[in-house]
């Protein structure tokens, strides 16, 4: 059941929320206390703090108070705003709360409300459909309404969308491959183009790949006994002018590594190798619902990569849907030969402008963590709107470089490209060199999520799939329209 999100311009107290959350920045007051005083008192007493995430709670004036440590006012932003949130709903939901009211701070932009709202509805989120139901397992929340003074219907409702969209990037992400094969992915797509205006999805299996010649994308799906996907969706937005974006998205729904198998240990994680895939499919579904004005084509390549008799080998050479010919040199770099054929199909859909997004390399890992995710990027206008929009959405990219040197690298010794380069330097650099000659001339960003996907410990997406790369592509979107 999802959260039913709302604005008012009503004092909390006037509503029907059972807990009403208050920030409490530090060295100012509570901006609306109670008629005796019982808020500034918690606070003076030191019971209440504006020490960032601290929590404190009371009754008062008929209702239950929570009042949330929000840090200093000048280092407050969307993304502490997220994380306040989170803090609030933990507490508010241990104390059952079922509608939860939080007055919007004095002065903050409506990014902070937008932040607010991201940030409960992410916590709130769980994913249990596999167990039991528990008898003692609280009911949640039900309700979420953002009190201010100004009119802030807009900006919540559309967190509302972007936050619920991230959320069933991450229901995609957690389902195990027996169920989310690249079918089934693709009949989320169709399902999402039926539910939203606007929005309209194809699905292509094997045949179609063969037809046009995807013979990198082929190969990798010709390890596996589930069909493979080629899932297109497309938005044109009334009032779309700008450059045509193109979305694509690895959505391999479980890798092995295929021949050159991965270690045991951890391989169940690789459920979520199709985490840049639903990433794309609901940003288009958010994109859609928010009436961006942009025209966007989406292409997410979905397969297993298995090993089998009928897989690839090390060794082999196929020929992409560009004419580039590839050694397949270690099976398990299977990301990049879906993604070839992929960026190849948005070009040929139209794609002005391209942004994929994958789990690729685990050197991005090593490099970067779970904090940012990799920038890898041609055209230093497209590479700098990308950039921004990771400041601006809470889902950070840092750029990493391109040179001809490491272009060198991916050389193939007897074809034109090899897919695994011998000296594991840079791996996130060379996979990326890889993909950068599918796009062409097209400027082309692509955003390397193996390190952000799941387990990244955030505060309101702890461990599991996190849904990044929605609010990054949502904002993306944003900036071009
Ligand atoms: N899906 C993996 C990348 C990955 C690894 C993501 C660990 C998250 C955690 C990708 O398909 C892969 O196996 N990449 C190889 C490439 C190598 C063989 C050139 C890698 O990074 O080791
Ligand atoms: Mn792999
Ligand atoms: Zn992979």
């Amino acid at each position: 059941m999802s959260l039913r999100v709302s604005a008012t311009t009503q004092t909390p107290a006037d509503g029907d929320a059972d807990t009403l959350a208050i920030g409490v920045f530090e060295g100012e007051s509570v901006a609306h206390d109670v008629a005796d005083g019982t808020l500034g008192a918690l606070v003076d007493s030191g019971e209440a703090k504006g020490r960032f995430r601290h929590l404190a709670v009371t009754h008062a004036a008929g209702a239950r108070w929570l009042l949330v440590g929000l840090g200093r006012r000048e280092d407050f932003d969307a993304e502490r705003a997220r994380l306040a949130a989170a803090a609030a709903h933990g507490r508010a939901r241990e104390l059952g709360t079922r509608t939860l009211c939080w007055e919007l701070p004095h002065h903050v932009g409506d990014d902070i409300a937008a932040g607010l709202v991201e940030g409960t509805v992410l916590a709130a989120y769980r994913f249990d459909r596999y167990k039991a139901a528990q008898a003692d397992e609280p009911v949640g929340l039900e309700a979420l309404v953002v009190s201010a003074h100004d009119d802030v219907t807009a900006p919540v409702a559309e967190a509302a969308v972007v936050a619920a969209a991230q959320n069933a990037a991450r229901d995609l992400q957690n389902m195990p491959a027996n169920d989310l094969t690249p079918v089934a992915l693709g009949d989320r797509a169709l399902a999402l183009a039926d539910e939203v205006a606007g929005l309209t999805a194809q699905v292509h299996g094997r045949d179609f790949l063969l037809e046009r010649r995807m013979g990198a994308f082929a190969a990798v799906a010709q390890g596996s006994d589930v069909e493979p996907a080629l899932i297109v969706l497309r938005y044109h937005g009334t009032g779309a002018g700008g450059p045509v974006l193109g979305l694509v998205g690895k959505a391999v729904t479980f890798d092995t590594g295929g021949i050159s198998l991965k270690p045991s240990a951890k391989m169940h994680d690789m459920k979520f190798d199709m985490s840049g895939g639903a990433a794309v499919i609901e940003a288009m579904g958010a994109i859609a619902r928010l009436d961006l004005p942009v025209e966007v084509v989406a292409v997410v390549g979905a397969t297993e990569n298995m090993p089998s008799g009928h897989a690839m080998r090390p060794g082999d050479i196929v020929t992409a849907s560009d004419g580039t010919t590839i050694e397949i040199n270690n099976t398990d770099a299977e990301g990049r030969l879906v993604l070839a054929d992929c960026l190849v199909h948005a070009r040929d859909l139209g794609a002005e402008r391209l942004v994929d997004i994958a789990t690729l390399t685990g050197a991005i890992v090593t490099a970067l963590g779970s904090t940012y995710a990799g920038l890898m990027a041609t055209g230093n206008e497209w590479a700098q709107l990308v950039e921004e929009a990771g400041v601006a959405s809470g889902e950070p990219v840092w750029r990493l470089p391109l040179h001809p040197e490491y272009a060198e690298l991916v050389k193939g010794r007897y074809a034109d490209v090899t897919n695994a380069v011998e000296a594991r330097k840079a791996g996130s650099i060379t996979a990326a060199e890889f993909l950068k000659r599918f796009a062409a001339d097209v400027p082309w960003a692509h955003v390397d999520m193996a390190g952000t996907g799941w387990d990244g410990g955030r505060a309101y997406a702890p461990n599991g799939g996190t849904g990044f790369g929605v609010r990054l592509l949502v904002q993306i979107a944003r900036a071009l329209a």
